[in-house]
């Protein structure tokens, strides 16, 4: 029998409750419908791993503000930082005049920055509010410093809602349907998502097939390499679905390609500052890109973003790209905050410990329940891919939309990513506590689902 010990939650009525509802009910008058939401929550106020809602629900936070709150919610240190900084002076924009705490995070982010253990090439580190703005800006460098008009980006990948980014994510229809034409001379590879092979193949037996295709359909096709600036990657894809290739891929890419002169940028918006147990995703995998992007989880809450580049790239005039409000020292605080809130509790060694935890009970879930296809992740970033069934692997939506609300309704804030993956990303402050807490929740969540599944389909339940 499991013994349950709940502490953390409180459900005090099923949510959304009557305050949330009235506000949901505002909000779709007054704000852009372009926004889509999960399911009706409506935050009051939160603290560390802990959500409030305005009718006095208390949730477990298994998304972090979609992989924000890497510190926790109104962490101490992160608050007393900004207050210092927003009763100092607020703003005094950075495209203008100068200050110094920029410069401090700058010269963090560069110490942090993956090295491949023989050259230590001098970086430079460029402001804006927002993942977004960190890879427009690269895409504008890429092109500045080589003067080349092309870039490769990656089937599924997610880059940003500008017209710019925009053109380098391919992860959902309802993001680009009626807005083109985009940005031109983006090409989409297929990334190694080795549980739906896009050349149908298996892992390790395919020798990097995938790669083999970028040279043979496009570099010797119709995509002279020699024109490409940039290859836009992610380490690990997520909003495409928490899609981890294999540990030697980047490696073979880089060599593959490095030698046309493309160059690898990074985004780490989602993955980065400690979320995998290391500073940056791409350490996983030993290689060193060029440049590297991020914003979510270094302003812990506060808008910042990063492009954090070789100088020698960095070539580019002054005024040829600049942000009134990138770098706003209040965000520059509270991101140097969370730099050493990480350092100093030790926050990337307890990512990499619950997440393989965690791991190691989803493994033995897809054991379990038919209805759980894959399991993957690093750190504290982890996918768990539902499907209607392991045979099929026919995506599960409406069974992975379900879980999230069950899991809701019974208090985890959990989310999906791709087409029908649970997005596992807490804050790395989570205790075993809680995690064991939270698991209850979601394993009655997915054994609910995968036996309403099992009825309606007739597939035998594993026992
Ligand atoms: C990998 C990645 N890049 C870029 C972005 C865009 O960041 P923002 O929403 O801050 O503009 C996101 C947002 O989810 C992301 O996950």
């Amino acid at each position: 029998m499991v013994v349950s010990y709940l502490t953390a939650i409180k459900i005090l009525s099923t949510p959304p409750g009557p305050k949330a509802k009235k506000i949901v009910e505002e909000t779709n008058k007054v704000l852009s419908p372009s926004i889509s939401r999960f399911y009706p929550l409506v935050i009051d106020h939160a603290h560390d791993c802990i959500v409030t809602d305005v009718d006095g629900n208390e949730y477990i936070d298994f998304n972090s503000g979609i992989a924000v709150l890497g510190v926790g919610s109104t962490n101490e240190r992160i608050v007393k930082a900004a207050t210092d900084q927003l009763k100092k002076f607020t703003h005094y924009s950075y495209t203008d005049f100068y200050y110094e705490n920029i410069n401090q995070l700058a010269e963090k982010l560069i110490a942090v920055f993956p090295n491949d253990g023989q050259t230590k090439e001098r970086k430079q580190v460029y402001y804006g509010n927002s993942g977004t703005e960190a890879n427009e800006a690269a895409i504008k460098l890429a092109r500045y410093a080589t003067r080349r008009p092309r870039m490769m980006a990656y089937m599924g990948a997610f880059h940003g809602r500008t017209m710019g980014t925009m053109a380098l994510t391919a992860s959902k229809l309802a993001q680009v349907k009626g807005f083109s034409p985009l940005l031109g001379g983006v090409e989409h590879a297929p990334y190694p998502y080795c549980y739906r092979c896009p050349l149908k193949l298996e892992y390790p037996s395919c020798g990097f097939a995938c790669i083999d295709y970028i040279q043979e359909n496009y570099f010797d096709k119709y995509v002279p390499p020699d024109e490409v600036a940039v290859f836009f990657i992610e380490p690990i894809q997520g909003e495409g679905g928490y899609v981890v290739p294999p540990d030697d891929y980047f490696k073979e890419l880089f060599k593959r390609f490095g030698k046309y002169g493309i160059l690898f940028s990074d985004d780490e918006v989602q993955s980065g500052i400690g979320r995998t147990g290391k500073w940056f995703a791409i350490e996983h995998f030993g290689v060193t890109p060029d440049m590297i992007t991020v914003a979510k989880a270094l302003g812990g809450g506060l808008p910042i973003g990063a492009l954090i580049a070789r100088s020698d790239l960095m070539s580019w005039q002054p005024g040829s790209h600049a942000s009134t409000f990138g770098g706003n020292p209040v965000a520059a605080a509270a991101a140097l905050a969370v730099i050493t809130e990480i350092e100093e509790r030790k926050l990337m060694d307890n990512a990499r410990k619950q997440g393989e935890y965690m791991m190691q009970i989803f493994k033995d879930w897809m054991e379990k329940y038919e209805i759980i296809g894959d399991v993957r992740g690093k750190g504290l970033m982890i996918g768990i891919e539902i499907v209607k069934d392991k045979k099929s692997k026919e995506y599960g939506v409406a069974e992975a939309t379900r879980i999230t609300e069950l899991a809701w309704k019974k208090g985890v804030l959990l989310i999906t990513c791709g087409r029908s993956t649970l997005r596992i990303v807490p804050p790395l402050t989570i205790t075993r506590e809680i995690v064991d807490e939270a698991l209850e929740v979601i394993q009655s969540a997915v054994a609910q689902v995968n036996k309403e599944n099992t009825m309606k389909n007739g597939h035998a339940e594993h026992s």
